[in-house]
């Protein structure tokens, strides 16, 4: 029997895609190897080790006896949340299934096989597969010193430009762009492209010369600014994020999004999550002690580590990474092995508690 490409059902840039590999969840490995439940740790998908927030759980829980009830598609009070936060309007607030769904939504809404797409190159991968799924080209510009390049993408801006997309700080890297650099940069950039600032692990930022996107839109006035649950918030599983964006563009994401694309459950424990600053305080405080040990014990044993401003960092071993991350998971040590980004020698380890860190390091040691 024929497949369905030979039958020409597929679309090519659909067909061209390569399926995204997310880490490895911790329920697979121990199936595989037949390891106790609890036995693993998972420090590859930048996850909030402290997990979420006691009150966002609580209002998790008690929003599941409605579950029979559509959520509120506006998600209106996490949005007048959110705008009160930032001091915008309601109508500046966008929220998605995760940041990633508004990523997705940009390209979908505001681009065409006729536009092009720019961003760097070993940066979020979705980026990517948001473009192919929707028949836009991509282009990008090397990294430069594992940090996105901004003279090179103002160099690299054309009629077609639609959507610029920067990661910062970016991921897989864990590197930023620093305030004189953006600025130089937004003073070459032409009026028309749309600016995504993809800010996911902006809580996480100790750079004093970080420039926090929020304090650019007037400046900017086609700025998208992303940020999540995901991360610092722990809500990675509901799959919650949002933009701060202009609200004529906020009005077309709309129009282009499913009716209900983020659950009430979500919706009410993002909800919680932003009023438990205590929360956010402990997660920064874990990871930044997390990350200070992490990199001198890596450091001591010969791995180089890219400078980080986020809850992971990556690190350059001296043999196949995609042999090391095997023999870390019959340890039961789950880690992201940077072959897609053509990285063969990294691997992209996320700050853990601080037992999770030294059992890491006890499993490297002798791989090395
Ligand atoms: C740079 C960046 N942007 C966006 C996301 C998407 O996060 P989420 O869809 O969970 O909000 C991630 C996730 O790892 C990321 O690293």
């Amino acid at each position: 029997m024929k497949s369905a490409m030979d039958e020409g059902l597929v679309a090519p840039n659909i067909a061209a895609i390569v399926p995204y590999v997310p880490g490895k969840p911790i329920e697979e490995l121990e199936r595989e190897l037949h390891l106790a439940p609890g036995d693993s740790i998972k420090l590859a998908s930048n996850e909030n080790p402290l997990g979420p927030s006691p009150r966002a759980v609580e209002a998790a829980r008690a929003a599941l006896g409605q579950a029979h009830l559509y959520p509120d598609g506006a998600a209106w009070a996490l949005r007048r949340a959110l705008a009160e936060r930032y001091s915008v309007s309601t109508a500046e607030v966008a929220v998605g299934a995760g940041s990633n769904e508004l990523i997705d939504l940009l390209v979908r809404t505001f681009c065409g096989p006729n536009d092009e797409v720019l961003t760097s190159e070993c940066t979020f991968l979705c980026y990517e597969l948001s473009c192919r799924a929707a028949g836009v080209p991509l282009r990008t510009v090397p990294l430069r010193d594992f940090t996105y390049d901004l003279d090179a993408l103002a160099e690299a801006v054309g009629p077609r430009s639609k959507l610029i997309f920067i990661a910062n700080p970016n991921n897989p890297t864990g590197t930023y762009v620093g305030r004189a650099a953006f600025e130089r940069f937004l003073d070459r950039l032409p009026a028309r492209p749309i600016l995504v600032m993809d800010e996911a692990y902006f809580e996480y930022v100790s750079a004093g010369d970080f420039p926090d996107g929020m304090r650019y839109r007037e400046r900017r006035p086609q700025l998208v600014v992303l940020r999540t649950f995901s991360k610092v918030y722990g809500l990675a599983g509901l799959r919650i994020g949002y933009g701060i964006a202009p609200a004529e563009m906020v009005s077309y994401l709309d129009r282009v999004r499913t009716p209900f694309n983020t659950s009430a459950v979500a919706q009410v424990a993002a909800l919680a999550a932003l009023s438990d600053d205590e929360h956010v305080a402990r997660s920064r405080d874990v990871n930044e002690s997390g990350k200070t040990t992490l990199v001198a014990e890596l450091r001591k044993m010969g791995v180089e580590v890219v400078p980080s401003q986020a809850n992971f960092v990556l690190c350059r071993v001296r043999r196949p990474a995609a042999e090391i991350f095997q023999e870390l998971l019959r340890g039961g040590v789950i880690v992201r092995p940077m072959g897609a980004y053509g990285l063969l020698r990294h691997l992209r380890v996320t700050i853990g508690t601080a037992e999770q860190n030294r059992r890491f390091l006890a499993a490297l040691r002798p791989l090395l």
